[in-house]
């Protein structure tokens, strides 16, 4: 079978083989904490469930209009105005399949074959692969040294006659690092000043702990008008099974994404359309409990991940994840077996009993990513597994 070009030069998750191994080695009846997960570990609000159920004996089973039924959309406007000050009409608001869907659609909506997108790294692994898919080029900007946020002097060097848009994603997926009002502003005078789309991913936003988080789009109206906010409620609300995500954008984009899901997914399912509609209405309470129980998660991981000699991690200010920087230990063996990059030093650990998501394909090979959507009781068990791991490596 000959597969397509564009197949080819997509890659599959590189986490999958860890993912697999682990659930392995657990039907084997082996014990592995896993720092693997990208979603809350709370079940769905009850009330959200029940809505849904509403929805399915009321009969809201068919399609709804591509963009989402109007109730959620203005429920959107609404949530937008409250906690992001920004004021956006129903028609400028679209419902997908999951955040993963509404930036897809942005994208083939906004790139010309060849255009290229800037994004910092490490980022979250799907960017680039679906600005490739969607026929563009990821343009890859290293962020380590500057805290691990896009700055305007690397912004620059990266600038070409091709660039059309660059990705924020505060909080960020891996890093959890959150930018700051004078960050946002310095990048929305730059891309307003060099004619750029912004897309910027929010699906974090609840998920702060301390700092504020600021969306972009509220620096100014000439920012506004050129970016695309996207979140949704898989991470605020435990809802990640449901698929609804959406984006905020200028009437013209919203349009054109509609034009391209019209073809592709069709209206975000009905049913989760309505639990939706209840999340985002009356969810406020769950976010902050959830907060709150990831807020004190952060401060164990904080707290004993600082003692481990030798790894080192940006500020996770959001999301629930931190990215430890283990590369001192490269070049070590483990059971006779060499660790000579994140692959292999999650394969190892995984070994040891721990599991994590190498670095790797969010475009940094020297980190690993810790999840701590996961019980402070793994927290410790896995802490005190890492800190064993790493004393039995062998130079
Ligand atoms: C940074 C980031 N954006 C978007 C998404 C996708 O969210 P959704 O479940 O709404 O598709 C994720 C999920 O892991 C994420 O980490």
């Amino acid at each position: 079978m000959k597969f397509s070009k564009l197949s080819e030069s997509v890659f599959e998750s590189l986490t999958l083989s860890i993912s697999a191994k682990a659930k392995q080695l657990k039907a084997e009846g082996k014990s592995v904490i896993a720092f693997t997960a990208g979603e809350p570990d709370f079940d769905t609000p009850d009330f959200v469930k029940q809505s849904a159920i509403r929805a399915i004996e009321a009969g809201y089973t068919k399609y709804t209009p591509t963009v989402g039924i109007l109730e959620l959309r203005e429920a959107i406007c609404k949530k937008l105005k409250r906690d992001n000050g920004l004021t956006y009409g129903v028609d400028e608001v679209i419902v997908s399949t999951g955040a993963k869907t509404s930036i897809y659609h942005v994208l083939l909506a906004i790139l010309d074959q060849g255009d290229e997108v800037i994004l910092g790294a490490p980022y979250w692994l799907t960017y680039p692969e679906q600005i490739t898919i969607a026929r563009g080029v990821p343009v890859i900007v290293d962020t380590t040294a500057d805290g691990y946020k896009l700055t305007v002097e690397r912004l620059e060097k990266a600038l070409t006659p091709k660039t059309k848009a660059i990705i924020i994603n505060s909080p960020s997926n891996p890093t959890g690092t959150m930018y700051s009002v004078e960050e946002l502003a310095k990048i929305a005078d730059f891309a307003v000043k060099n004619d750029l789309l912004v897309v910027s991913d929010e699906i974090y936003e609840k998920l702060s702990y301390g700092k504020k988080h600021v969306s972009i789009a509220s620096i100014s109206e000439e920012i506004k008008k050129r970016t695309i906010v996207i979140n949704g409620v898989s991470k605020a609300y435990s809802m990640t099974g449901w698929r609804i995500g959406y984006a905020a954008a200028d009437k013209s984009i919203v349009k054109k994404m509609a034009t391209m899901q019209s073809h592709i997914t069709s209206n975000a399912c009905t049913i989760s359309q309505y639990a939706a509609l209840s999340a985002i209405d009356g969810g406020e309470q769950f976010a902050k409990d959830a907060r709150a129980i990831f807020a004190a998660r952060r401060l164990l991981m904080l707290e004993f991940f600082k003692t481990l000699d030798g790894v080192t991690f940006p500020q996770p200010d959001g999301a629930f994840y931190m990215f430890l920087n283990v590369s001192k230990y490269y070049g070590a063996t483990y059971k006779g077996k060499k660790i000579d990059g994140s692959m292999s030093f999650a394969d190892c650990l995984l070994d040891h009993g721990v599991a994590v998501i190498p670095g790797l394909p969010f475009g940094d090979d020297n980190s690993i990513r810790l999840s701590y959507a996961v019980s402070e009781r793994d927290i410790l068990e896995g802490f005190i597994r890492i800190k064993d791991f790493l004393s039995q490596l062998e130079r």
